[in-house]
């Protein structure tokens, strides 16, 4: 079975633009994929962040992906640092990688625009830390939204570079990109971000969903009700389609193009579809923020049962280096 891996950050509430950018489809893939799935936290320390919030915000972004449907019956869920093997390979990975290729990074110049006053080493190293989480298990698919495609094709590369001179280990991985790659915020301007206040978070309740849905962005062309409207340059449409059915999405793009629909119509529509699957995903999340023993569990097997699979690929990694390691 092919090998999927991906990961999300424990940096703050997660948003309907991971959701259906990322974990909607990781959750698709697992029909298909033998899938490993991990709460970033070691990349997450790359910008200022609470110290007392981390573990919490880790635990809760593991009760997120499992209220989405991720479970031990369908994939391997665990926290990045309970497999330390990640950041050993991420220093192997160091001294393939030409800084060149790390400063173009468009998500490191971001954030160094965001963080000036801590543009640390871990900031530019994080697409290695990244090619490392993927590389360690051989995956071969990386299911990300758009703004991490740069981050996999420079995956690649290290993989292209370690291979050619220690020897064949590593596959290329391929990004898989879902129907709605790229969700821009509610105020239409930039891509929807946890740092940024322009996002719904996935867990918000329904009258807050709505007073964000009512006044976001749409086709900025459309001023007036009975201009017709453009469905491609419309970012309401873009989560249209990864809430409502094909049918309905037809009826739509038609209604918006002909002005028979206004925009708070087309809302309406996207909220009720929206709330029709974020309610169930919310309650379980409730249920299993009351069970945290179990979420604990299944994080800790997780855990044990990569880290079986990165000592391996380790072992193969050491031999290929020429590092003595006493057996
Ligand atoms: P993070 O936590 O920033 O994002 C998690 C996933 O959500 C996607 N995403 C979006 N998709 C569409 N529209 C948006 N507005 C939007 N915002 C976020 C991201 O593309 C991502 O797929 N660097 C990764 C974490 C990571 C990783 C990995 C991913 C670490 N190691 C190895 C894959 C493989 C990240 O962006 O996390």
């Amino acid at each position: 079975m092919k090998r999927i891996f991906s990961g999300i950050q424990p940096t703050g509430e997660v948003h309907i633009g991971n959701y259906i950018g990322a974990i909607k489809q990781w959750v698709e893939l697992t029909a298909e994929y033998d899938c490993i799935y991990c709460v970033v936290d070691y990349h997450a320390i790359t910008i200022e962040y609470e110290i007392s919030e981390l573990r919490h915000k880790t635990l809760d972004t593991a009760i997120i992906l499992m209220a989405c449907g991720l479970s031990p019956d369908n994939c391997k869920l665990f926290v990045q640092s309970h497999v330390p093997e990640h950041t050993e390979l991420a220093w192997i990975f160091n001294c393939v990688t030409p800084i060149g290729e790390l400063e173009r990074m468009t998500q490191f110049k971001d954030k160094s625009r965001q963080h000036r006053a801590n543009i640390n080493m871990g900031l530019m190293d994080y697409p290695v830390l990244q090619a490392a989480d993927i590389l360690i298990y051989k995956a071969g698919f990386v299911p990300v939204g758009e703004d991490q495609v740069q981050h996999i094709e420079l995956s690649r590369e290290v993989a292209r570079k370690f291979n050619s001179r220690f020897g064949d280990i590593f596959p290329e991985p391929q990004a898989i990109l879902s129907l709605a790659p790229r969700i821009l915020g509610i105020d239409g301007s930039g891509k929807m971000s946890k740092s940024m206040n322009n996002y719904i978070g996935l867990l918000e309740n329904g009258d807050i969903i709505w007073e964000k849905l009512r006044t976001a962005v749409t086709d900025v062309n459309r001023v007036r009700r009975k201009d017709p409207g453009n469905p491609e340059l419309c970012n309401i449409y873009t989560i249209h389609r990864a809430f409502s059915k094909d049918e309905e999405l037809i009826e739509i793009d038609k209604g918006c193009r002909n002005a028979s629909i206004g925009c708070i119509d087309c809302k309406k529509i996207l909220y009720r579809n929206m709330m029709e699957e974020l309610s169930p995903i919310r309650e379980r999340a409730e249920s299993l923020k009351k069970d945290t023993d179990y979420v604990r569990d299944v994080l800790k097997n997780g855990a044990a049962s990569c880290r079986e699979m990165a000592k391996k690929t380790m072992d193969e990694v050491r031999a290929g280096l020429g590092i003595y390691y006493p057996v």
